[in-house]
């Protein structure tokens, strides 16, 4: 059906009142964690009225006293500004959140499925549940977390079996925001992918997304399953970047080739770009890892293996481990008994996550060959004490460093960046350094006096003053 003008079809979705050009939407997000809790924020900062349904009451308190429980740059300040000008609450009660509402988020976890690999939806499946309980007026339930293709068909199903089918709709709406740049990436999109099947669902995801599409940003309608499957595609390609040029960096490393040029000459190439070309030591955190072995799941259960995707899973997880035998080489051949200090823990820097982080298997692999390991991180220390045991932590950089070893950076935060490194020379008991995100010149650091290992970068990488875009 068509609608006439923004005012007649928001009518027609029963969408709620109007203000500043806005059809000011009461929407539900179930779960606070970085999607749930940066988008529900983001929608209630376009003006719209959100309520976010956690279930850890001590998140609930926190959130509600201005404690945001993760680290993502400028989070803080837009839940504290939003929740005074009364847009944006907390509750444990889908029940009391739900009523009034024209939809209904969920942006819960969907982890591995241990030992399988496939996507655990047991926490999406219960909040369709709940869900199907409360739903009283036409409500669209907008399936926000990352799921196989047909699980958005699988949650209108346990919905019906509580609630009459009139009564709602479900929209497939996967998020791509970026940790560390999370609320710039959902304000201000590449694109919003929305698969729906029903007219008036697909008005209330209009209206929602309005001032998104407003500036300028494409709204890509889909069906449900081209939603989820954009997701997973998107996911993949990105992770095949990575791993690509991490690759290219080892055979730089064999050839002599610099792989830091060859990235920057090969993302010049506007059909390539260069985002996601940066070497390192294998793809981590909360999406890449488990979305890839989800998908090779699923299309091997839909009989269209993709080869392409199983050899990039399995070459990340080799990756990791060939980067602690990179460090024991750079060492001598042996770390037994000796001091590392790990620079970076997280999976990325502006970032406190932890989840598949390469550190989680790069430290145990260092500790099982001897090594003690000392080790900073400017944000993720706290999730990362129970991840890592027997890992002394210090409270600075030069903290870490001091009568090491050697120094491993896995994560490239800029303060590793800034450190004054005559300052790193004298602190290190041995000038060893293993630079996993190649953050130091080269030629800086041979000239200080450090055994400089990087990624990718052949002798002929110190050679100066070489530039592929002047030459
Ligand atoms: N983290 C990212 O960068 C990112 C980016 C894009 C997409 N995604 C996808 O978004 C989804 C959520 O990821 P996340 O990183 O935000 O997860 P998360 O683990 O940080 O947050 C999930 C939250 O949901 C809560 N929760 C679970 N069941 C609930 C229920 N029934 N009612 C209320 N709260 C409930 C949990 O307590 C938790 O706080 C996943 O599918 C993920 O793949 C994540």
């Amino acid at each position: 059906m068509l609608f006439s003008s923004a005012e007649g079809r928001s009518r027609m979705a029963g969408v709620g009142r109007q203000s500043l050009g806005l059809y000011v939407m009461r929407i539900v997000m179930i779960g606070a964690g970085y999607v749930g809790l940066v988008s529900g924020t983001c929608l209630s900062d376009f003006g719209h009225e959100v309520v976010c349904v956690e279930l850890d009451e001590g998140r609930v308190t926190g959130l509600r006293e201005g404690r945001v429980p993760i680290y993502e740059p400028g989070l803080s300040e837009l839940v504290i500004a939003n929740q005074r000008a009364g847009r944006l609450s907390f509750t444990t009660s889908l029940k009391e959140a739900a009523r009034g509402a024209q939809a209904i988020f969920i942006a819960v976890g969907t982890p591995s499925l241990a030992e399988v690999g496939s996507a655990d939806l047991r926490y999406v499946h219960d909040a369709a549940r709940a869900v199907a309980r409360v739903v009283e007026d036409f409500t669209v339930v907008v399936v926000k977390s990352t799921v196989p293709i047909g699980a958005c068909d699988e949650v209108e199903r346990i919905i019906a079996e509580g609630a009459p089918r009139d009564r709602f709709a479900v929209a497939s709406n996967p998020e791509f925001l970026r940790e560390g740049a999370a609320i710039e990436d959902f304000k201000q999109p590449d694109r919003v992918v929305i698969g729906v099947e029903d007219h008036r669902a697909r008005e209330v995801m209009r209206e929602i997304y309005q001032p998104i599409s407003r500036a300028g940003a494409p709204i890509v309608y889909t069906s449900r399953r081209s939603a989820e499957m954009i997701k997973y595609a998107a996911n993949v390609f990105l992770a095949m970047k990575v791993t690509f040029i991490n690759e290219i960096a080892d055979l730089c490393e064999r050839v002599d080739a610099d792989v830091l040029d060859v990235s920057r000459g090969v993302g010049l190439d506007d059909r390539i770009g260069a985002k996601f070309l940066n070497p390192g030591p294998g793809f981590g955190g909360s999406c890449f890892p488990k979305d890839t072995l989800a998908l090779t799941k699923l299309a091997t259960e839909a009989k269209a293996p993709i080869r392409l995707v199983e050899t990039l899973v399995e070459v990340n997880e080799k990756r990791k481990v060939a980067m602690a035998r990179k460090v024991v080489a750079a060492c001598g051949g042996s770390v037994a008994g000796k001091r590392i200090s790990v620079l970076g823990l997280t999976y990325k820097p502006k970032t406190d996550d932890m989840r598949d982080a390469p550190s989680l298997v790069i430290v145990p692999e260092l500790q099982a060959s001897g090594a003690r390991i000392v080790a900073y991180d400017p944000e993720g220390m706290r999730s990362a004490q129970s991840l890592l045991p027997g890992v002394e932590f210090a409270n600075s950089a030069y903290a870490c460093l001091a009568g090491a070893d050697a120094a491993v950076v896995i994560t490239e935060w800029d303060e590793f960046r800034a450190l004054d490194l005559d300052r790193v020379r004298a602190a290190l008991t041995k000038p060893v350094v293993v630079d996993l995100r190649n953050i130091y010149p080269i030629g800086t650091m041979k000239a200080l006096g450090f055994q400089y290992f990087c990624v990718g970068r052949g002798p002929a990488a110190e050679a100066v003053g070489m530039d592929l875009v002047d030459s």
